[in-house]
């Protein structure tokens, strides 16, 4: 049977290089997506997968990766960025976040979705976080939890729109020890990763349009 081929975005290194090496371990066919090329090579070499470049804050690097992969089973939306002082401080870093946590996951899925429902199999994960769920608050530095629930919302409005065989769902990780996370989190990159890799493997009476952690429904 021909791999499952699966697009991990930021997946060069922290959460995203441990859902990709666990997507590996799955037998699927996975590309690393990195906005610097080395990053990519050098980290997909590490686990047996294929990189490409793909800064998805730039909806022409999204096209491209796009034409260059070809058909995509699998999507994990894992790029994210964290920035400082409070919401309405920072245009810019809105407008960053925006682009990299909301645009990009949703034009990746723009550009990925119809073929996983014309061929019959599809799995979408978004990774968002309990500082994007109204039910905790909406916490969080800057635009982080404004783009996580924006990132939560488009999972479920798309969710709605597809057929059961392309599942689409939102998970928290965790605190977790990547250069977002921090020294002191309490989990490693290869537990932040399971509930994703789960979500990215679901068979097919899986759950879709859901908000996950440690593989179990949270609210939103
Ligand atoms: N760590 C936590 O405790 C935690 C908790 C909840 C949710 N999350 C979420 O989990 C995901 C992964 O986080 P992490 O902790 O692994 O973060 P990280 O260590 O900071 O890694 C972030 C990744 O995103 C990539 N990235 C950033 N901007 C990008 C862009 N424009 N185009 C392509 N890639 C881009 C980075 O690439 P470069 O190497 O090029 O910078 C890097 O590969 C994020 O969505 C984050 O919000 C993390």
């Amino acid at each position: 049977m021909t791999k499952r081929c699966a697009l991990v975005t930021g997946g060069n290194r922290g959460i995203g290089l441990a859902i990709a090496q666990g997507l590996v371990g799955q037998e699927m066919d996975v590309v690393i997506g990195a906005r610097d090329a080395d990053a990519g090579t050098t980290a997909a070499k590490q686990i047996g997968a294929r990189s490409i470049i793909l800064d998805v804050s730039d909806p022409d690097s999204i096209e491209r990766a796009c034409d260059q992969l070809g058909p995509v089973d699998v999507l994990v939306n894992n790029a994210g960025v964290l920035g400082s002082g409070a919401v309405l401080d920072d245009p810019a870093e809105f407008s960053m976040s925006i682009a990299v946590m909301v645009a990009g996951p949703y034009l990746l899925m723009h550009h990925l979705v119809p073929g996983m429902r014309d061929r019959g199999y599809g799995r979408v994960v978004n990774l968002s976080s309990g500082w994007g769920a109204f039910s905790d608050g909406l916490e969080g530095p800057a635009s982080y939890g404004v783009t996580k629930a924006a990132l939560n919302a488009l999972t479920v409005a798309a969710a709605r729109t597809l057929p059961d065989h392309v599942k689409v769902n939102a998970m928290c990780p965790g605190w977790v020890r990547t250069r977002m996370g921090g020294a002191g989190a309490t989990r490693s990159p290869k537990e932040g990763a399971d509930t994703a890799i789960w979500l990215a493997s679901l068979g097919a009476d899986g759950p879709t349009g859901g908000f996950f952690r440690d593989r179990k429904p949270i609210d939103w």
